[in-house]
């Protein structure tokens, strides 16, 4: 028969059979009688070989047209019949037995906490800016008003890296603070962002300390910025965060990039601030949890800021530290050490 015959006569039977097909089982018979690997229209393009050169195209294009036809009818008629109960390997499906729990997944809790600090400050307006794990050290040091010869700078173990670009040396950024300069630098003032982040230090990880962890910076400058407003947002902050209960205080401190400077101590979570006996806050009543301050007008200098006409505060905090106090972990290698056990009652 002439492939041309052949495909009007496949074409005919292939479509009263598909019309005519009362159940999904035997719809899928003819799917794999028609379009399967081995169907009748892989054997009509086997065919097209031996048709002579000036009519393959033709053909190709009406085996084409024919394949795209079924496969319409094909899934229009599944709309109605549904799909077959039995498999097609003729496998009974048994109904009765137990179904395959799935396991529901959720945020590591260092994400979690980051995101839920983050949508305090949003909420408040701040808008969340990034910076680069890999950073310059003139923006993780000096525009931050820390110079190579400063003592200050002893104060972050750096992790620096082999020099690749000539002159400047750049370095495992040890805290968020360079992203101040980066956005001060493209940005004109008024401002507030937030810039949460992963920071490296070359410590030795024990309880307090691992060589990988997160930050959140906070950055606000204008005409009339003061430390009222830092203590505002902080406070409004600590009790969204730990809760209404909770107390705080700054502790005078410094820091190169603010003046002056401040530490924030929040009341401590476990004994409610009375101290006594109190293991956590050794007896203390409160608990350090971040640096702050207002902006050092050396720092404005370096991003082209006029010091006389803006004022501006920062502060930074740790991500680990504030889940650590929130939900009593006493450990931050638990974060990264992958226990299920750890990490599923979050
Ligand atoms: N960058 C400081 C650190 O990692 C934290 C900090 C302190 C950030 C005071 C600030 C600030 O913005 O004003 O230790």
């Amino acid at each position: 028969m002439e492939l041309f015959e052949e495909l009007e006569s496949v074409k005919k039977q292939a479509l009263t059979e598909i019309d005519s097909a009362g159940d999904a089982e035997v719809l899928q018979q003819l799917e794999i009688k028609y379009l399967g690997r081995k169907g009748l229209l892989r054997d009509l393009f086997t065919q097209l070989g031996s048709v002579p050169a000036e009519k393959k195209s033709a053909a190709g294009q009406s085996i084409n047209q024919l394949k795209q036809l079924l496969e319409e009818k094909v899934t229009g008629k599944k709309e109605t019949l549904g799909t077959p109960v039995k498999a097609a390997t003729g496998e009974q499906f048994d109904t009765s037995l137990p179904g395959e729990k799935k396991t529901v997944g959720h945020f590591h809790p260092v994400y979690q906490t980051m995101t839920d600090l983050s949508n305090i400050f949003v909420r408040l307006g701040f808008d969340i800016a990034r910076g680069p794990e890999i950073e310059n050290e003139f923006n993780n040091f000096d525009a931050l008003n820390i110079p190579a010869d400063h003592p200050a700078r002893d104060a972050w173990d750096t992790f620096y890296l082999h020099n690749i670009s000539g002159s400047q040396r750049h370095l495992l950024r040890c805290h968020t603070s360079p992203v101040q300069i980066r956005v001060m630098k493209k940005t004109k003032p008024p401002l507030r962002i937030i810039a949460p982040g992963k920071v490296f230090r070359s410590d030795t990880p024990d309880p307090g300390h691992f060589p990988m962890f997160h930050q959140i910076e906070g950055l606000m400058v204008g005409e009339d910025v003061s430390f009222a407003h830092l203590k505002g947002v902080l406070n409004l902050f600590i009790k969204e965060f730990f809760g209404p209960e909770t107390k705080m205080r700054f502790r005078p401190s410094f820091f190169s990039f603010t003046e002056p400077s401040a530490e924030v101590d929040i009341s401590c979570v476990i004994c409610n601030g009375k101290g006594t006996g109190c293991s956590v806050c050794r007896g203390e009543g409160w608990m350090e949890i971040l640096g702050c301050g207002m902006v050092d007008p050396n720092v404005f200098k370096t991003v082209n800021y006029d010091p006389e006409k803006y004022t501006g505060f920062a502060f930074g905090l740790g991500v680990e530290r504030m889940a650590m106090i929130k939900y009593r972990i006493n450990d931050i290698r638990l974060f990264t050490e992958n226990h299920l056990k750890f990490l599923n009652q979050f």
